[in-house]
């Protein structure tokens, strides 16, 4: 191969000087030789090398010389390829030439005049070409934080740092004045094209919890518009004429488009073109009309700053007037709400970066916390149906049908009881969501309190049914957050499993440390505490593993039957044992039907008998469910229990730091034990074969072969291959004992099944690949029972 000029060697291989790179040996190094970054990488060098050698500086010129003023001077010189200007100053350009000799013939001249202009023109100075790698957003958060770190540390107590964060990420009044200046010249350029419409912000520019550099959310009314367009047109064809009786004349745009008719997109392609040519410094406009609610999305140069443009909002600006309600009411709110905002930022649980993504929007994030503090003891925050009773007659509203009434002035609503200051607001904030059950509530800000998510069951499986037409209920997922007004909106409907899990594990990990001295004691030694250490950038900190082999089921209501949502609905209260049984069921299934495994009880600690592990009989084996099925039940009670004990179905009333309620239910003692019985149901498993080793060659194989390949689902084709191995592999040299322990989660945590798994005898060593084989399989599998038989197991 040739000899490449970026390739240096290096003590420890290779290194490419192009594309920074270090390779660890020939083969890498050729393989990246040959890959497309490098070879784009030269392409690029030798395109700007070209440039180079073909283009001139020229400086001396001024705002009101164009480009093509330049192109017109240059072009005696040779025919003019490119001309690069810096429009905004109007300092310099580049002028590229088609041929070097134009280059030369140009820097040969002694003087350049152009329109009075004494122009300075030189050689493009060669720069060497470098790849300047990207920061990741990582290093950029690090960065952010290390800017913050030196003040933060300094400060004597949390609380001041919590409002020291304010101070800094707030917007600047002249931000603001900047901003209002932007929506008054938007507003009159608008109404020059949508007579008598209205422009108003929403959103962080307005709600109290904006940042430097956020964006700006602008609703655009177009109602008063829609009425003085019908009104000019029955004018108009009352007088055969295009002016309305007000004088002013029925502009071109508006004639254009049937405002009562247009649909969303086509109104903000004109609101598009009007921006774009009317409204100076705005540039990178765009409608997206994708978008849940369509938008128009601008960038305005001057003021460096990302703006988008809706037309159907209105409840965003009344929500928008709520949070700022909020923050007159409640002091603390606004502290808080940029502490965990940041927090969030950092450890990207939200802030979705190109607008769409499976992150918290801000909006979401500062709805938990006010439902938080409603949640807290006393209350900090009255729920929004309480706000309603305060309002007075005027102030009620309604808009598209939802009740959005609240008192306009914070001095309406009794200041709270609850005294606690902001340090420990934010570490209970941390324990509620810390346990939280996600998959087990809808959050109710309108209420204050977490409603079980099969109030919501029915209501979904209708809605599939249904037409359009109908009413439909908010789009469940990992986490569900009402809107406060619009009931059918869950505003954290984009989260997927995953960022519902990053935020609730990161609650943990925080309630962890606030527990810690670090968070509550200035370091006398300067080191980092307090928020600094909770500002840590996701990833940074190690997470420590579990200690006992453990593996989670977690309560997935997208991937339920139709039948079993139905069951669970019926149960209320109840659906997480109802669901936990059907779970164990399917566990059993996969164990016994699946694995091949032997089930045997455990000697009469949970089920009385006195079959030995041996014993390999299908009767024992449905004693064996029937039994751990009634101590399943027996081990629930205590989650009925916490709910009883809370009075927000998946809330945590205690709020206090150190409380004992941060134990889980599986940390809790069973009730089993409390009548004598040694320990929790579980089963005794007993496996002669290493079923999960080269399952799935096994399975390539099975599928291939059409006449051993079983007809049906993939419970069988998995039954089908553990038969397999069974029958061609030789048996374990003793086999592996293991015990499964089944756990229910819930009630004050996301509602999970966990399977504590323990060996008993595993002499050949096998355990931990069981195990790792397990974590993956087996919440695939019990998904896939649960669907299949539609929660008609054997219960
Ligand atoms: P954002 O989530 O962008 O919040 O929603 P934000 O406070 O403006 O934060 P950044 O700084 O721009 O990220 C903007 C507004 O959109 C409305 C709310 O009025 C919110 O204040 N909104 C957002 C809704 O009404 N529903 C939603 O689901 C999301």
């Amino acid at each position: 191969m040739e000899a490449d000029s970026d390739i240096k060697t290096t003590p420890r291989g290779f290194h490419c000087v192009l594309c920074n790179a270090n390779l660890p040996n020939p083969s890498s190094m050729e393989q990246h030789v040959k890959g497309r970054k490098h070879q784009t990488l030269r392409t690029v060098r030798a395109t700007r090398k070209t440039q180079e050698q073909h283009s001139v500086f020229v400086s001396g010129i001024n705002p009101v010389v164009s480009q093509t003023d330049i192109a017109e001077y240059f072009q005696q010189f040779g025919a003019v390829s490119d001309i690069v200007m810096d429009k905004d100053k109007g300092v310099y350009a580049i002028v590229q030439f088609a041929e070097t000799d134009s280059l030369q013939a140009t820097l040969s001249r002694v003087e350049h005049q152009m329109k009075g202009l004494k122009l300075r023109v030189k050689p493009r100075e060669t720069k060497e070409f470098k790849l300047i790698p990207k920061k990741n957003s990582s290093q950029n958060l690090q960065q952010a934080l290390d800017r913050l770190k030196p003040q933060l540390c300094q400060l004597v107590s949390v609380n001041a740092q919590m409002q020291y964060v304010v101070e800094r990420l707030q917007l600047g009044e002249n931000e603001k004045k900047a901003r209002g200046l932007l929506v008054q010249l938007l507003q009159e350029v608008f109404v020059e094209f949508f007579p008598d419409s209205q422009i108003q912000p929403f959103g962080s520019s307005v709600n109290t919890f904006g940042i430097h550099s956020c964006d700006l959310d602008l609703f655009l009314d177009l109602d008063n518009t829609k009425v003085f367009q019908a009104h000019a047109k029955s004018t108009t064809e009352q007088a055969g004429e295009g002016t309305s009786d007000d004088g002013r004349s029925e502009d071109s745009i508006l004639s254009d488009i049937d405002l009562s008719t247009a649909s969303p997109t086509e109104v903000l392609d004109l609101v598009a073109a009007i921006l774009k040519r009317c409204v100076p410094n705005v540039h990178k406009v765009n409608v997206v009309g994708s978008a849940r609610l369509p938008v128009v999305k601008f960038h305005h140069r001057e003021l460096n700053l990302q703006g988008d443009i809706t037309i159907n909002n209105r409840l965003a600006v009344r929500n928008t007037r709520f949070l700022q309600l909020c923050s007159g009411m409640e002091d603390r709110l606004r502290p808080l709400a940029y502490t965990i905002r940041y927090w969030a930022k950092q450890k990207q649980l939200a802030g979705n970066p190109s607008g769409a993504g499976p992150l918290l929007n801000n909006y979401a994030l500062t709805l938990l916390i006010i439902f938080f503090l409603q949640n807290c003891e006393p209350p900090v925050l009255p729920t929004v149906e309480r706000l309603k009773d305060m309002a007075c007659e005027e102030e009620e509203c309604v808009i598209a049908g939802w009740n959005c009434t609240f008192p306009s002035q914070p001095i309406a609503v009794p200041p709270s009881r609850n005294t606690q200051d902001l340090s420990t607001l934010l570490f209970a904030f941390f324990t509620f969501y810390a346990k939280f059950d996600f998959a087990g509530s809808v959050i109710s800000v309108r209420k204050g309190r977490a409603l079980p998510i099969t109030d919501f069951l029915s209501q979904n499986t209708e809605e599939e049914k249904s037409t359009k037409t109908q009413p439909h209920g908010p789009k469940l997922g990992p986490l569900n957050l009402l809107d406060p007004f619009d009931l059918s909106h869950n505003v954290a409907g984009n989260l997927n499993e995953r960022s519902q899990r990053s935020f609730q594990k990161e609650c943990q990990e925080a309630d962890k440390y606030c527990r810690s001295l670090q968070y509550q004691r200035k370091s006398t030694k300067g080191k980092s505490w307090g928020l600094v250490r909770l500002f840590t950038p996701h990833g940074e900190v190690p997470q420590s593993r579990p200690e006992q082999p453990t593996i989670s089921i977690p309560f997935k209501l997208a991937s339920l039957p139709e039948g079993l949502r139905n069951q669970l609905h019926e149960a209320g209260d109840g659906f997480r044992l109802l669901w936990f049984q059907k779970v164990c069921s399917a566990v059993e299934g996969v164990f016994q039907r699946v694995l091949g495994c032997r089930l045997a009880p455990s000697a009469g600690a949970v089920f009385g008998e006195e079959s030995s592990a041996a014993d390999d009989d299908a009767g024992e084996m449905e004693t064996t469910s029937a039994s751990l099925n009634s101590s399943i039940n027996d081990s629930c009670d205590s989650v009925e229990c916490q709910n009883e004990a809370s009075p927000a179905v998946g809330a945590k009333r205690q709020l206090s730091s150190g409380s004992d309620a941060s134990e889980s239910p599986q940390g809790k003692k069973p009730r089993l034990a409390k009548r004598g019985k040694p320990e929790s149901p579980h089963w005794i498993c007993v496996q002669k074969h290493m079923v999960w080793a080269g399952r799935r060659k096994v399975r390539r194989e099975l599928v291939k072969d059409t006449d051993s390949r079983p007809e049906g689902s993939c419970m069988e084709l998995e039954s089908k291959v553990t038969a397999h191995i069974i029958e061609k592999e030789p048996e374990l040299k003793e086999p592996l004992e293991f015990k499964v322990q089944p756990h229910m989660v819930g009630g004050t945590e996301s509602t999970k099944a966990v399977l504590k798994l323990e060996p008993i005898s595993d002499k050949t060593g096998v355990f931990q690949d069981l195990f790792h084989f397990l974590e993956a399989f087996l919440p695939k599998m019990v998904e896939t029972l649960l669907e299949k038989e539609g929660g008609a197991s054997q219960v």
